[in-house]
């Protein structure tokens, strides 16, 4: 999409003008002088709110578009809502990251061009300052990034293997030349005795991978933050097989993966003067003959044994061995992210991601920036005393715990076993896996926290 400023409306027919109502009802209309008018129904505007304004944009696009509008002309000045303050920059970065999010299909197996409907430019008029110019350009940038990863986690398990998943980290990497990728195979992961990743993926005709990308653009000896993401392309369960329609989103258990290697992209593309790590282990959980099954114990790369209670807690495993690789970088934060409980998405909703870390410091202000970037997340507790149910009867550790109840919990305090020495936080996104009605967005995934991880990049030091 083309974001173009003009101070006024260009006088050309085919492009619509955008007018907010505070009606409730939305229409396109031609008025006595022969323009077009897309009418957006917002209701009472005194109402508009940081939560609102974060899917006028996508409202904005998601109308246009089912009225094959192309062309939109929006004058910022009428983005001012009374009691809203927000500054020049972080409107126009909102708008056009949810914009760019909205405009978003996923066409790449639709052979009918009448399913590729596309807003194909935007005229902003208003008083435009350089402000405004940046949080544009920026929002364009995260936008774009939120769309690759989204491209990446709609792709089906038959198509996105952990090696294509690799490979799409290398054509990162190509395309930007700060960044340097490197993947490692199960040889050198055996030599770094990553028992977990390598244990999970026995059952699959599909070899792990683990994707290691570095963008070293800060000073020389500042510590990196590393990002992990979750790198299972297909989650069928293994020998704990998943029941029929449980099974059905599970192409997307690698959305963690796809999320920090898009917000180390975006990173780069927004030359953010920081050393940023990401890390996705990537591995298919499939039942066969040469699975790693219930009772069977593995020995991770931390040294720390795990007996498996059930092989479908396959995203604990890998990441364990994920962020013991993290420590090689004497690292001033780790942050994972990972689709990694159904129960998270119990407790929350679908509206919200989880976070889970022992220091509440870095916890606050992750809910903070999820709170401006439209990323939402909520605190989950991590207290020592969870620690008593993953206790292994045989092994350190079992991957899974013997209740009902808390299992994002408990997913993040087996997590927490191989982070003690770190700066940690954990994102649970399974609850954000999809986009659900009224966010205004295509089916499927919704390139959950890479504007989280985006803006905490820029900010963290
Ligand atoms: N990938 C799933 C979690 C998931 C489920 C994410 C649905 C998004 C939507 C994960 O590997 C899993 O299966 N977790 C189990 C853990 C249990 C066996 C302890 C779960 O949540 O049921
Ligand atoms: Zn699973
Ligand atoms: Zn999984």
């Amino acid at each position: 999409m083309k974001i173009a400023f003009y101070p006024k409306k260009p006088q050309k027919s085919d492009i619509a003008r955008l007018q907010l109502s505070g009606q409730k009802d939305s229409f396109v209309f031609v008025s006595q002088t022969g323009e077009k008018i897309l009418s957006l129904g917002i209701g009472p505007k005194d109402k508009i709110n940081l939560r609102k304004f974060i899917t006028l944009g996508r409202k904005i696009i998601f109308f246009a578009k089912k009225n094959r509008i192309k062309k939109i002309f929006i004058n910022l000045d009428d983005f001012d809502f009374p009691g809203f303050d927000l500054s020049p920059y972080e409107k126009a970065r909102t708008l056009a990251e949810n914009f760019e999010m909205a405009n978003f299909e996923f066409v790449k197996y639709k052979t009918n061009d009448s399913d590729r409907i596309f807003v194909k430019e935007i005229f902003v008029g208003g008083d435009i300052s350089r402000d405004i110019k940046d949080g544009f350009e920026h929002g364009q940038i995260v936008g774009s990034m939120i769309n690759g990863a989204r491209d990446l986690s709609n792709t089906h398990g038959g198509a996105m293997t952990p090696k294509v998943l690799s490979r799409e980290a290398q054509l990162i990497g190509k395309k930007n030349r700060r960044i340097k990728v490197r993947i490692l195979d199960k040889n050198k992961m055996a030599k770094l005795k990553m028992g977990g990743i390598l244990g999970v993926s026995k059952g699959s005709c599909q070899d792990p991978y683990f994707i290691i990308m570095e963008y070293f653009n800060g000073k020389k000896n500042e510590q990196p933050a590393v990002l992990v993401g979750k790198g299972v392309t297909f989650d069928s369960g293994g020998i704990n097989l998943k029941p029929d329609e449980y099974c059905m989103d599970m192409h997307m258990d690698m959305s963690g993966g796809s999320c920090v290697m898009h917000a180390l992209e975006a990173a780069a593309k927004l030359k953010i003067k920081k050393n940023i790590v990401a890390l996705v282990p990537c591995a298919e959980n499939m039942p066969s003959g040469s699975s790693y099954r219930p009772g069977d114990i593995l020995k991770t790369m931390s040294g720390i044994t795990v007996e498996v209670a059930n092989t479908d807690a396959e995203g604990r495993i890998l990441l364990a061995d994920a962020l013991t690789y993290a420590k090689k970088y004497n690292p001033k934060i780790v942050i994972d992210v990972a689709t990694l409980t159904g129960a998270a998405a119990v407790a929350l909703g679908q509206r919200a991601c989880a976070v889970l870390s022992p220091e509440k410091k870095l916890s606050d202000l992750l809910v903070c920036l999820g709170e401006k970037s439209g990323d939402f997340l909520w605190p989950l507790p991590l207290w020592e005393e969870f620690e008593e149910d993953i206790k292994g009867d045989f092994a350190d550790i079992s991957n899974s715990h013997k209740t009902r109840y808390g299992g994002a919990i408990i997913g993040a305090t087996f997590l927490h076993k191989f982070a003690k020495d770190l700066n940690w936080a954990h994102i649970d996104i399974s609850p954000r896996i999809t986009s659900i009605e009224g966010d205004y967005l295509a089916k499927g995934s919704c390139g959950a926290g890479v504007r989280l991880l985006t803006r905490f990049l820029e900010k963290c030091d």
